[in-house]
């Protein structure tokens, strides 16, 4: 009987662990039942922002690349300082540089009047990053969703995780290796950097010291960003000197001719092993939407959390 008993139990614990990992698979078709308005909702949201400011575009996607290196895709990018939380957003990465977050919160609002507690902030960044490239001209791709949200964030995990844009090839493939991404999805998210700015600080080192830089590229940058820093270190330069505002491939022709913005970029086309992906992807731009739709997939399958897992926050940058 004892022996009966605890070979249930075992049976029992093996069902509940296969439903577990079960539900750790991200669907699809999570939202079609319990909420089919969900992503035309992000998406007319998302157009609209975009419209109003094409960086927005920008921003929106690398909330979510700052959100799932993090502990997994679960929105703890979100959560604002408070009497108890120290969050994400003061991280060295994040502070006085991630754009968004209002934005985030008009979508969550619209989503909660149409579906009250159900979607997820982290699936709303995931679906959000998809609907700004594509309202920039870029690659489309079926978002995975089902991932619930934290109810707790790390500064010092993000300042651990995250890149920073003076780390060689090297580095940065740890650092996605890290994340369970491999080189080919680090050169292809990289691809990113064909929207948005960044500041000069960012960018000073490169344009001042680095070889090899295109002279002009190098001379033109440095209008706008002056060698010390008291003042204007927020200044801001396209990442993708060519094509600003368009989701293209763009910013590999830039790499080609050292037109890199950033030191992290220009490591992925400097006689190295990257070479020649990068290549590629200047010259055949499908080649590019297609790596970049499968590397957003992965970003997205990044730890997320699942089941009964965190909460379903209702305000998106405050725990329920
Ligand atoms: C490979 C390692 C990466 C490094 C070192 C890096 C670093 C940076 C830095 C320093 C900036 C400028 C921030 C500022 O000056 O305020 C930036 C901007 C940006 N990053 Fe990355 N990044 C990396 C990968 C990615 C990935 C994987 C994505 C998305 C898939 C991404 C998307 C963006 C976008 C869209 C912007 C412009 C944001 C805006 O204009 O608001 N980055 N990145």
């Amino acid at each position: 009987m004892v022996a009966c008993a605890s070979s249930l139990s075992l049976t029992v614990l093996v069902a509940a662990m296969m439903a577990s990992a079960a539900t750790a698979q991200l669907s699809a078709t999570f939202y079609d039942t319990s909420c089919p308005n969900a992503l035309s909702t992000i998406r007319s949201a998302v157009t609209a922002a975009v419209n109003n400011e094409s960086r927005m575009g920008a921003s929106l996607l690398r909330l979510h690349f700052h959100d799932c290196f993090v502990d997994g895709c679960d929105a703890s990018v979100l959560l604002a300082d408070n009497g108890t939380l120290v969050g994400e957003q003061g991280a060295i990465p994040n502070n006085g540089s991630l754009r968004g977050f209002s934005v985030v919160d008009n979508i969550k609002r619209q989503v909660e009047a149409v579906c009250p507690r159900t979607v997820s902030c982290a699936d709303i960044l995931a679906v959000a990053a998809r609907d700004s490239v594509v309202a920039l001209g870029g690659p489309s791709w079926t978002v995975l969703l089902g991932r619930r949200d934290s109810t707790t964030a790390s500064k010092t995990n993000a300042e651990r995780d995250l890149p920073p844009p003076s780390f060689d090839l090297v580095n940065l493939t740890a650092s996605f290796a890290n994340k369970n991404l491999s080189t080919a999805d680090l050169v292809a998210l990289s691809g990113a950097h064909t929207i948005g700015q960044a500041q000069c600080q960012n960018f000073r080192d490169r344009i001042y010291n680095e070889t090899p830089i295109d002279a002009s590229f190098a001379t033109s940058r440095q209008a706008n960003c002056p060698r010390t820093a008291p003042t204007g270190d927020t200044n801001l330069a396209p990442l993708d000197t060519t094509t600003p505002n368009a989701f293209d491939n763009a910013y590999y022709s830039n790499l080609v001719s050292q037109k890199g913005l950033l030191h992290s970029d220009q490591v992925l086309f400097n006689g190295s092993s990257t070479d020649s992906m990068v290549s590629n992807f200047a010259s055949n731009a499908s080649a590019f939407s297609s790596a970049f739709a499968t590397a957003m997939v992965n970003m997205g399958n990044i730890a997320p959390k699942t089941g009964t897992a965190g909460e379903i926050r209702l305000n998106c940058s405050r725990v329920n």
